[in-house]
């Protein structure tokens, strides 16, 4: 079977040898291997019962993107932190697709009062040999506009952060959270790691690429419908302050993390919104 469900992770394996992991907590894929390698990092100390969001993997971030001071819901809203529903698998000539949904009346009642919206998630996890698309559908089922933020907060594994680059932001504008939020254009063609990083670059282009190390190896990320791109590494005081994070463990994760959060989407009553990656190796 290319797919199958146990103890709440999904499962999906390609003939060719690549497989994923996704757990219905979040839909949170939590394994992707492809060429024989783990491509995803996960905590040692990642919390997989249901009690917190699984720190690794790709947390799906929706509706909202850190805190909002009008909307009572934690850091990155509810999606990462609520039970899907498995919808099943699909086979299409080289690929092996699974989806998941999540409804309003899955929230629990803090939350729907916090978000008060009617509202139909679909989430798509597509592997192919060397590939994995995530791609999210949002159905306004209100009868009014609604407004989110969404944004897959995929953390890569590598062996040494101090190696990694990503490309493709040059010339962007970001919001540098570890400046209070200042905002200023990224000069260099790289963007390399060398201690705390955790900014916002405004309107990045569809194709951007993490050099996993210094010797060739590569993953490219093709976005769609997401119009910005977090970096992210904690570094060494912030992997401290994380009880879901071992200390030295931010020298084999970056995190690159597409997503619409400089600006609200706007959804109006009755239409449905997409968006998503498609991360292949090299
Ligand atoms: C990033 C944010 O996307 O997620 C950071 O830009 C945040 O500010 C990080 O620290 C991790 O968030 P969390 O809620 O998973 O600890």
């Amino acid at each position: 079977m290319p797919a199958q469900e146990e103890n709440k992770v999904v499962t999906l394996t390609h003939a060719s040898g690549s497989s994923v992991k996704v757990s219905l907590f979040g839909a949170t894929v939590i394994s992707w291997i492809a060429k024989d390698e783990e491509r995803l990092f996960v905590s040692q100390n990642a919390i997989l019962d249901g009690s917190k969001a699984i720190r690794g993997g790709i947390p799906l971030v929706f509706p909202i993107f850190g805190t909002k001071s009008h909307i009572a819901l934690p850091q990155h809203g509810f999606a990462r932190n609520s039970y899907w529903d498995y919808l099943g698998v699909l086979t299409d000539n080289d690929e092996v697709k699974v989806r998941f949904g999540l409804k309003d009346n899955q929230l629990t009642k803090e939350q729907r009062q916090a978000w008060s919206h009617s509202f139909r998630l679909t989430y798509t996890v597509t592997l192919t040999a060397t590939s994995l698309k995530t791609f999210l559908t949002v159905k306004n089922e209100d009868s009014d506009t609604m407004e989110f933020n969404t944004l897959l907060h995929t953390y890569f594994r590598v062996k040494d952060v101090a190696q990694v680059s990503v490309l493709g932001l040059k010339s962007l504008t970001f919001a540098d959270k570890v400046a209070n939020g200042e905002t200023s254009i990224e000069s260099r063609d790289a963007v390399t790691v060398a201690g705390e990083v955790d900014r916002v670059y405004q309107n990045a282009p569809d194709h951007l690429q993490v050099n996993t190390d210094n010797q060739g190896h590569q993953i490219l990320i093709h976005k769609e419908g997401m119009k910005d791109t977090v970096v992210w590494n904690p570094w060494i005081e912030k992997a401290k302050g994380m009880g879901d994070f071992g200390d030295e463990e931010y020298h084999n994760m970056i995190c690159v993390e597409v997503g619409s959060v400089a600006q609200w989407v706007q959804l109006k009553s009755g239409q449905t919104w997409q968006g998503g990656q498609t991360l292949a190796v090299v």
